[in-house]
C-alpha cells in the first residue's frame, strides 16, 4: 500500500500542544476515545510486553480532582516561567506558551476527557544497564500515538504532567492501586478550527549526526 504522504507528514507535523481550541461543549464519544487506545496499543514495546493501560476520566467529579491536582502545580511552576521570561527581558503578558498554558490550567476540569497513560509497575532507576531506559521506551510511544490518532479524528490532545507531584492523591480518587505509575495526562476534546501549522524547530541537518558525534555533515 502506498502511503498518502501528504496525509501523512501532515498528520505527524501538525499534531500540536491543542490548549486554546479545546471545544469544551462538545462531548466526546467513548467509542472514539477506544478507537484512539486501540490504535496506541498497537505502539512497540520491549519484550512486547504491552504494560500500558489506560484510565479514561470523564465524570465530572473526578475530572474536577485530577483539575485540582494539575493547578496546585501549575501555580509555582507559571510562576518561575514568568519570571524567567521577565527575567530575559520579555513581556510574559504577551507570552503565547505562557497564554494558552494558564487557559489550560484554568478549564481543564472542563475538557470532556482527561485520559491517564499508566503503566503496571515502577520505573527501573536510572542505572547503565539500559533497564530505565527501555522501561520508559516500552510505554511513551503508545501515548503518542494515541495523540496522533485522536488529531486525526478531530480531536485535540496536550500531553501534560504537571498533576503527577499530586499523583497520590489522583490515585486515591480514582483507584489506582500503589503498584501502578501515572505517565501523564492527556486533556482530549474536538478541537475548534483546523489549521494547525508545523512548528518552528531546529532543522534536520542540525540535529543529525553521521556516523560520530557532531558529525552533522553527510559529504565530509
Ligand atoms: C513530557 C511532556 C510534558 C509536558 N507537560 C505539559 C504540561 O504539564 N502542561 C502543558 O500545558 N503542556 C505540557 N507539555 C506540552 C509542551 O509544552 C509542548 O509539547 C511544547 O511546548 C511544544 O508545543 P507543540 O506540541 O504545540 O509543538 C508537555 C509535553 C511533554 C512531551
Amino acid at each position: 500500500m502506498d502511503f498518502d504522504l501528504s496525509q501523512t507528514d501532515h498528520l505527524l507535523t501538525t499534531t500540536r500542544a491543542v490548549r486554546k481550541r479545546l471545544d469544551l461543549a462538545r462531548p466526546v464519544p467513548r467509542e472514539l476515545i477506544l478507537d484512539c487506545v486501540r490504535i496506541s496499543t498497537q505502539a512497540p514495546a520491549g519484550g512486547n510486553h504491552q504494560r500500558w493501560r489506560w484510565l479514561i476520566v470523564d465524570d465530572p467529579e473526578l475530572k474536577g480532582v485530577v483539575a485540582d491536582a494539575y493547578r496546585r502545580s501549575y501555580a509555582p511552576y507559571i510562576e518561575a516561567q514568568r519570571a524567567a521570561v521577565a527575567e530575559a527581558g520579555n513581556s510574559a503578558e504577551s507570552n503565547p506558551i505562557i497564554d494558552s498554558s494558564t487557559h489550560l490550567a484554568e478549564v481543564l476540569h472542563d475538557v470532556p476527557v482527561l485520559a491517564i497513560p499508566c503503566a503496571l509497575g515502577a520505573p527501573p532507576p536510572v542505572a547503565s544497564d539500559g533497564a530505565s531506559e527501555g522501561w520508559w521506551g516500552s510505554l511513551l510511544p503508545a501515548v503518542w500515538s494515541y495523540c496522533l490518532a485522536a488529531r486525526s479524528r478531530g480531536l485535540g490532545t496536550a500531553w501534560t504532567t504537571l498533576h503527577l507531584p499530586f499523583a497520590d492523591e489522583v490515585a486515591g480518587a480514582l483507584g489506582i492501586p500503589d503498584t501502578v505509575t501515572q505517565l501523564a495526562c492527556i486533556p482530549t476534546a474536538f478541537h475548534t478550527g483546523d489549521d494547525f501549522r508545523p512548528a518552528r524547530r531546529r532543522a534536520a541537518e542540525e540535529v543529525t549526526y553521521w556516523n560520530a558525534w557532531k558529525a552533522t555533515d553527510a559529504g565530509s
